[in-house]
């Protein structure tokens, strides 16, 4: 984009709006030479008290139209500062309109905030007095034409669907969960800890990792070098050999026929060069095309962390480490899961906020999650309610009560063995696994119990031990553990957690019945070796939290970038 002409002095145009009362004026971007237009139209007044004044904005037209006979358009602005848009106007006399109108097309304009004529829906509309760049559209090959698109078909167009009302709506939301995520974990003294994305250690035990190797790539190199220079042959080196056997010979010679220094000192480096050749020659023909291989398996020693690694599937384990010594924290990252599910709920990458807190329990588990969800809900309807009544109107109409429901009831707490009774009598419903205690609750069952049976968060403790993960702690009764799931309307489990296992002895053994290795474990067993302390926490599926607040059917369209089974783009 380029401006043809400079613009007045922008200080000047800030100056004489801040002269004026706040309460009057439109406050200049930060940053960036313009007014932002949620600062325009999500006033109390919708912006009318601010007309007369001079503002510039920058934006992505949603809808433009030409009027009075094209001596005039009207354009619908947004910047993504806010669901709403700006109604701009433009004369014919300022801009040629055919571009403008586009949808698509960025614009950069300065004007005056006038008050529409009256019985018009805007409080304030901008008359473009000046354009000052603009970023064209070519209509007939812009991929996101103004009809309705569905959500489904913008996931071919992931860079650009951030330019629709639903994706910028999700984004917005998204981020305020995370600050509000930040805020509360500070506000109750948590220290926020960054857990590594590769990790040695498989949290779960359940073997969905993505591995993180350079052992193709090397051996994908290897294969084209090979290919252009290609082993040597045996006769290649045989003649190497007898170029170091002659040299060999001549140094022998000239020492026998004492030969000047200067001669001997020659021959013998030549007799090292040969030899420095052969040995070249020698290891390029030991070099073998494909994986390293030793003892018939892999050899991960020629890897680059020379073991096996892989993407991370949780941080508890890692963070378990800094509870155990900072007592309250937190880690809030990516996470992955090579499962094959191609569900609504799950995603390959996801995000995943994970407390951990010392000298805690199931109990206190239970009432930080309740409280954090319960933040959450509060949070966007203090800060994102423009954002929820976008969604209220265009994809859930129960949103907003659903978040005031969750703020403000306490969640329901019901152990595993009580919920089973439960789904096992429930009469008007055939659930497609066979609900009996030892199951893992599928997602019918989770649904059923917090949309049907109780209309608000369920929390589910105390599962037997088979199905969960090693590090929950064994509880007396020795059949079940100190696990608990937060289940949420809409989209089931949104928490995982529990209490850990801090007893050396039991920890141990439970990780050989699960038939897991010790050995990538010794060093979160030395958590337990060495003052061990009762701990707990939970994690958070970052996503769900998003689908529970938004209603939004698929998970697939609240993560900026989703990677599912076949699907990675950009
Ligand atoms: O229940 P999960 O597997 O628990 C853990 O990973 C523990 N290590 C957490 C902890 O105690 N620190 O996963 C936690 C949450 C689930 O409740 C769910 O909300 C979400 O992460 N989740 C997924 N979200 C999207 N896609 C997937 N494939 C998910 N798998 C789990
Ligand atoms: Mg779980």
């Amino acid at each position: 984009m380029a401006s043809d002409t400079m613009p007045p002095p922008i200080d000047q145009m800030a100056a004489t709006i801040l002269d004026d009362s706040p309460d009057s004026s439109a406050l200049w971007a930060q940053f960036s030479d313009r007014v932002l237009i949620k600062t325009i139209v999500s006033r109390s007044d919708g912006g009318g008290g601010l007309a007369g004044q001079k503002v510039r904005v920058g934006g992505w037209v949603k809808t433009g139209r030409e009027q009075g006979k094209g001596s005039f358009a009207f354009l619908e602005l947004n910047d993504g500062s806010c669901p709403a848009n700006l109604q701009v106007i433009i004369d014919k006399e300022v801009s040629s309109l055919e571009q403008l109108v586009q949808t698509g097309t960025c614009i950069y304009v300065q004007g005056e905030l006038k008050k529409p004529p009256e019985g018009t829906k805007q409080k304030v509309e901008l008359r473009v007095e000046k354009v000052i760049d603009v970023g064209p559209v070519d209509p007939a090959k812009y991929p996101l034409p103004k009809t309705k698109l569905t959500l489904e078909f913008l996931r071919d167009f992931v860079h650009l669907r951030p330019r629709t009302n639903t994706i910028s709506a999700v984004a917005r939301i998204r981020n305020a969960l995370a600050y509000a995520t930040h805020t509360f974990f500070q506000k109750h003294g948590f220290l926020y800890v960054h857990t590594p994305i590769i990790t040695t250690s498989d949290c779960e035990g359940a073997g969905e990792m993505f591995q993180v190797t350079t052992l193709f790539s090397d051996a994908e190199k290897l294969e084209k070098e090979l290919k252009q220079h290609p082993l040597p042959s045996e006769s290649e080196i045989e003649t190497a050999k007898l170029l170091v056997r002659e040299k060999g010979d001549i140094v022998t010679q000239l020492k026998s026929a004492k030969a000047s220094k200067v001669e001997i000192s020659t021959a013998v480096s030549e007799l090292t060069r040969a030899k420095d050749s052969l040995a070249r020659l020698e290891d390029r023909s030991k070099l073998k095309p494909g994986l390293p291989q030793k003892d018939g398996k892999i050899d991960y020693s020629r890897d680059f962390f020379a073991r096996q690694a892989f993407l991370t599937v949780s941080g508890q384990l890692q963070v378990e480490g800094f509870a155990c010594a900072l007592s309250s924290v937190y880690t809030f990252g990516p996470t992955f899961r090579a499962e094959h599910s191609h569900t609504s709920r799950h995603l390959a990458e996801f995000w995943m906020v994970e407390p951990e807190i010392a000298f805690a329990d199931l109990k206190d588990n239970m009432n930080c999650a309740e409280a954090y969800v319960k933040f959450l809900c509060q949070w966007l309807l203090d800060n994102c309610l423009d954002d929820m009544e976008f969604i209220v109107k265009n994809f859930d109409k129960s949103a907003i009560d659903r978040l005031k429901m969750v703020a403000s009831t306490p969640f329901k707490r019901i152990s595993y063995t009580e919920a089973v009774q439960l789904l096992v009598n429930v009469t008007d419903k055939k659930f497609e696994k066979k609900v009996e205690w030892g199951i893992d609750l599928a997602s019918e069952h989770e649904r059923y119990l917090t949309e049907v049976i109780f209309k608000k968060p369920v929390i589910v403790y105390n599962y037997p031990k088979e199905i969960k993960a090693f590090y929950m702690r064994l509880n007396d009764d020795t059949k079940t553990v100190a696990a608990m799931d937060v289940l949420v309307p809409k989209v089931g489990e949104l928490v995982g957690g529990s209490q850990r296992e801090e007893r050396y002895e039991v920890i141990e053994k439970r990780i050989l019945e699960m038939g897991l290795p010790l050995e990538p474990y010794d060093w979160y067993l030395d958590l337990r070796r060495y003052g061990t302390v009762k701990h707990c926490g939970f994690g958070l599926g970052f996503e769900r939290m998003v689908l529970f607040a938004t209603g939004i059917d698929n998970i697939r369209d609240v993560i900026p970038f989703p990677r599912y089974p076949g699907r990675a783009d950009l």
